[in-house]
This record gives structure tokens, C-alpha cells and sequence, in this order.
């Protein structure tokens, strides 16, 4: 069920949390970031599109927004998209190159809407200047968040997410244990590859947001984070390449989330 809250005056956060049987919550976010030049950061996930747009219209008008940022192309970000670019047809999008070739496979982007900005590149806004960041983490190639120099702002995609027991709308309100450890097993589930990576260039990365000292860092997949969480973030992403990697259920562990799932404990006859 998407609902939604303040993170800033203006900020809002679309979210809803997606069970992993198992394992926890993922909270799954998009944001609006209010402004001359309204930005709706990602559109939710698909499978609950029916319920995204009448929760977006109670924190702005869809007709008002300016700009979609695509963060990436996954079905917990693209849910809403067509819909709102059929709605409002001056509604443009920004993405990187990556994400408008992926979509090409599945419901292609209108280009003459499309404004492509790669990880590197900066574009400036009415009130914003948006430097299009690759996060530390990721788990899709054509990802990319930003940091706005303006707000300072850090909208980081997948990265920094956490699965959690429940989910608070601050981050601030996880215990030290359960963000650490909530991190620390998502990035291993998102990014697995964090266990093959070289770790010195990898602590560029994390010191490369260090040093753009957010003042919140806004997760698609964790509770608003303020500025002042951001070195135990960077810990938590720290510790993930040495952390045990994730492999899933196997085929008993999925039939017994099933009978748990059904009320059969009892097994199959
Ligand atoms: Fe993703
Ligand atoms: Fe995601």
C-alpha cells in the first residue's frame, strides 16, 4: 500500500514496503521534489500502479510536475511511467543513455521527451543543479542518482538501501544494529558483486559521497536518511565486500515459506 510523508518542506516520499518472506521489508520509495521545476524521482513499483497515481495527486497535481528522473529501469521504478507521460504531455524525463536503450526492449521512450544525463554530467534546473551520480552500489547498469549542489541533496537509487523489520519514515529511528546489518545484507542481495570488487577503488567511492556532506540522502529503498547518518551508511557499505554473500532460499526453504505462507506446516503428503 503506498503512503506517503515529509521528508523536508520539500520533499515528499511515495513509498510502500515489499515483504521478503524470510528476510524482512524493503521499502520501496520515489520522491517529489517540489521547486519552480517539480522532479518526481521514479514512479514506483508496477505492481502497485493502480494505487501510486492517487497518492502522487495528494502531494501535487501530476499535471504541475516538470521532470521524471528515472534513477533506473526496474519494476519497482517504472511502475507509473507511461501513465504519467500520457497524462501530461509536457512532462520530460531524464535518464541516462543506458536506461532509454533498455526501455527500447519493453515500452520504449518517446526521445523527443527524453533528456539524457549519464552518470558525470551535470544538468542545471530553475533552483537546482543536479550532478548525475553512478552510486557506490547498483544493480542495474543504466542506474544513476544525483547530488544537487543546491539543496545538497544525495538521491542515491538502490544504494544504501536496507531490509528491515519495520519500516519507520526516518531513518534516524532505526536502532544502530538494525541499519547496519539491514545495509549490509541488502547490498549483497542488490550488489552482489561488491564481494569481487577492488576495494580500494571502491573506497573512493564512498569517500566521494563523504565529501559531498548530504544533507539527506534519499534511498529508494531505506527511510529518509539525514546528513548525519552518512558516515554510518558509509560503514555499513564499507563492510558489505567482506560480509557473507547472500544466496536465497533453495527449493525447501521456498516450500517451507509456502506452507508457513498457506497455514500447512505439515509438508506435502
Ligand atoms: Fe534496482
Ligand atoms: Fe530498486
Amino acid at each position: 500500500m503506498i503512503s506517503t510523508y515529509k521528508a523536508l518542506p520539500d520533499v515528499d516520499v511515495l513509498t510502500t514496503d515489499f515483504p521478503v518472506p524470510g528476510f524482512g521489508l524493503v521499502p520501496i520509495n520515489a520522491f517529489v521534489l517540489h521547486g519552480p521545476e517539480p522532479i518526481l524521482v521514479d514512479t514506483g513499483p508496477v505492481i502497485e500502479s493502480a494505487e501510486f497515481l492517487p497518492a502522487l495527486r495528494g502531494v501535487i497535481d501530476p499535471a504541475d510536475l516538470t521532470w521524471i528522473w528515472l534513477t533506473h529501469t526496474d519494476f519497482d521504478h517504472i511502475g507509473v511511467l507511461n501513465q504519467l507521460l500520457e497524462e501530461n504531455p509536457q512532462l520530460k524525463i531524464i535518464t541516462t543513455f543506458l536506461s532509454v536503450g533498455i526501455m527500447t526492449l519493453s515500452s520504449p521512450l518517446p526521445l523527443d521527451r527524453v533528456h539524457v544525463v549519464n552518470p558525470g554530467e551535470q544538468m542545471t534546473l530553475a533552483g537546482r543543479t543536479l550532478n548525475a551520480i553512478r552510486p557506490p552500489t547498483f544493480d542495474n547498469p543504466s542506474t544513476s542518482g544525483f547530488y544537487d549542489e543546491i539543496s545538497r541533496i544525495l538521491v542515491s537509487s538502490d544504494c544504501f538501501g536496507a531490509l528491515l523489520a519495520a519500516v519507520p519514515h526516518n531513518a534516524m529511528d532505526l536502532s544502530e544494529d538494525e541499519l547496519h546489518d539491514g545495509q549490509v545484507f541488502w547490498a549483497t542481495v542488490d550488489s552482489p558483486w561488491v564481494h569481487n570488487t577492488d576495494i580500494a577503488r571502491f573506497e573512493r567511492r564512498l569517500e566521494a559521497i563523504r565529501k559531498m556532506e548530504p544533507v539527506m540522502i534519499l534511498s529508494s529503498h531505506l527511510p529518509a536518511a539525514p546528513g548525519s547518518l552518512t558516515e554510518r551508511m558509509l560503514a555499513s557499505l564499507r563492510a558489505a565486500p567482506d560480509s557473507k554473500p547472500f544466496s536465497g532460499l533453495d527449493q525447501a526453504g521456498l516450500e517451507q515459506v509456502m506452507a508457513q505462507m498457506t497455514g500447512d506446516d505439515a509438508g506435502p503428503a
